[in-house]
């Protein structure tokens, strides 16, 4: 895709801490987990069906769908439970000067 640019989306300071949170960016609805490892993002949207997934259970490691309990790894987008076998749309993210950056 042309034009694409790291950008920043929301700061460290504005997470959930070790949770989920739900950022809206233009078109995009984006779900920043704080997890063990670092900060990941994604698309909010569960790859089974229509539920935003920042309403979902997050260990820290795992997020669990709010509608079926479809179960992703937000490190890789790995889908490791059904009903979920679509692995979810990773977006790369790096955090800069206190900011969750996306290179979208
Ligand atoms: S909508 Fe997420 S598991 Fe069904």
């Amino acid at each position: 895709m042309k034009n694409r640019k790291w950008q920043d989306i929301i700061s460290l300071d504005e997470l959930e801490k070790g949770d989920v949170t739900n950022v809206k960016f233009g078109t995009k609805n984006l779900a920043v987990y704080d997890a063990k490892d670092g900060i990941f993002v994604s698309l909010s949207r569960c790859t089974h069906g229509a539920a935003n997934l920042c309403d979902g259970y997050f260990d820290g490691i795992h997020i669990e769908c709010p509608l079926h309990q479809g179960l992703f790894d937000v490190r890789t987008g790995e889908a490791k439970a059904a009903p979920a076998r679509v692995r979810l749309k990773m977006i790369p993210s790096r955090v800069q000067n206190n900011m969750v950056q996306v290179y979208i």
